[in-house]
């Protein structure tokens, strides 16, 4: 079994897009906890409705809740996972440490990027609502705006993917990273790559750090 892997980086560092070409080489299972929130909201369950409100404020949805996700949706002793987007605070690497997740082998990955980029990422995503492609209008556009060329199902627009929801966002994730860093860093199971670059520049930089722990 491949180590599991964390990844770690601000909205719009790249986390989906490179968590796809992963599972397409080395046959990953790519836990999102960031779709499995939106899959909560899509059911209109009571909790779904919480979710969403806090996802749409650019908070954190709680510990417990998310904990009580993931492990509704992980194995850790059956397959290699990305964890992509969890842990986000020192709480969350503390509840992770209570899993079976670091009985095995893991790194962190962490996807160090300019700032100053992402918004004009992220206000332009789209992601198919069939088969959650990602795209984006100004860096990957699919051949019509509004279909998935992959599945042809219909792109959509996140309702956290606005100008003032991402900036809280942001706030957010500069609060609570650096403790995160501090510790899988102090851990020696940290590996940096620098997200900045195009999309394959990112995966080929990934892919060759890869090749040290795979
Ligand atoms: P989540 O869905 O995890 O969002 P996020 O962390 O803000 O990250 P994003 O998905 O926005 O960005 P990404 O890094 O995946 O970038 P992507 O590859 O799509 O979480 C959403 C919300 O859920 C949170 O705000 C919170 O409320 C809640 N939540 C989730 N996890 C939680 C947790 N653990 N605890 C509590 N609450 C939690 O790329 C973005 C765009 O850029 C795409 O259009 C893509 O095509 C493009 N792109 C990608 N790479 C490049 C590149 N190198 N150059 C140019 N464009 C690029
Ligand atoms: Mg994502």
């Amino acid at each position: 079994m491949n180590p599991h892997i964390i990844l770690l980086g601000a909205p719009g560092s790249g986390k989906g897009t490179q968590a796809v070409k992963m599972v397409e080489d080395y046959g990953f299972l790519h836990v999102s906890t960031g779709e499995l929130l939106r899959t909560e909201v899509k059911k209109g369950s009571s909790l779904g409705k919480a979710i969403q409100k806090t996802i749409e404020t650019g908070k954190l949805v709680d510990n417990p809740t998310m904990l009580e996700l993931l492990n509704a949706n992980c194995d850790f002793n059956k397959s290699s996972y990305i964890l992509d987007g969890y842990p986000r605070n020192i709480d969350q690497v503390k509840a992770l440490n209570q899993l079976d997740l670091v009985k095995h082998k893991f790194y962190a990955l962490y996807f160090d990027v300019n700032m100053d980029a992402l918004q004009k990422r992220i206000v332009n995503r789209r992601s198919c609502k069939k088969c959650s492609r990602i795209f984006n209008l100004a860096f990957d556009p699919p051949k019509h705006s509004s279909v998935c060329d992959s599945c042809g199902g219909e792109l959509i627009q996140r309702s956290d993917d606005t100008e003032e929801v991402v900036k809280k966002r942001m706030t957010v994730y500069n609060s609570t990273i650096t403790p995160v860093l501090d510790y899988y860093r102090g851990r020696k199971v940290l590996i940096e790559v620098n997200a900045s670059k195009t999309p394959n520049e990112v995966y080929a930089e990934l892919k060759e750090k890869l090749k040290m722990i795979l």
